[in-house]
């Protein structure tokens, strides 16, 4: 099996990130981004996107900001065909990686109430610190709560 290759990544490859956010992500919950929120987003100070490709083909994507030593995962997500190769760990582990060098002694994030994700991040270190109620709506109008993570960098 190809490795991935991860790189960081900026507005022009966008069109890419859409891609893998479309086929990733399930409407249903409410949970992606559209492509002007990612553009929004990525203008500010303290943003990085963050992209695996496979044999040079998108793959997956994580996007982040950290705001002094706060870190969040805004985003992570990988394409159904290279889904359980440890793609989204090693995204996952490249942004805390890169949190802590921004300075970051916290890294945060949100995850769907029944989201398979939560194995991977419970797998990875983080621990729930609290419950956003009706967080995300899904495309027939149905809210799902969303669980906050948090893991420690002070500690890697
Ligand atoms: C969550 C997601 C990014 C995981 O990506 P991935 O590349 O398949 O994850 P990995 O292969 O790195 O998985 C690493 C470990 O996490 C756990 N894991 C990942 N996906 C899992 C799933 N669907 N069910 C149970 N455990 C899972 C497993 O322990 C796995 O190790 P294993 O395959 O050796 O058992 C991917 O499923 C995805 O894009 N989901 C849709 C978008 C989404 O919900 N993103 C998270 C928003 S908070």
């Amino acid at each position: 099996m190809t490795a991935p290759v991860l790189s960081d990544a900026g507005v022009g490859d966008l069109p890419e990130v859409m891609a893998t956010m479309q086929d990733a992500f399930d409407p249903a919950f409410g949970e992606a981004w559209t492509q002007s929120q990612c553009l929004g987003i990525l203008s500010l100070p303290g943003v990085w996107l963050t992209l695996a490709r496979i044999d040079g083909k998108p793959a997956g994507f994580a996007l982040s900001r950290v705001v002094i030593d706060e870190a969040e995962l805004l985003l992570l997500a990988v394409h159904h065909d290279h889904r359980r190769t440890g793609i989204g760990r090693a995204l996952l582990e490249r942004v805390a990686v890169a949190a802590k060098s921004r300075g970051a002694l916290r890294l945060f994030l949100e995850t769907r109430d029944g989201n398979p994700a939560r194995a991977l991040y419970d797998a990875a270190g983080f621990q729930a610190v609290g419950t956003r109620l009706n967080y995300y709506r899904g495309r027939d109008g149905t809210a799902h709560d969303a669980h906050t993570l948090e893991r420690r960098l002070d500690h890697d």
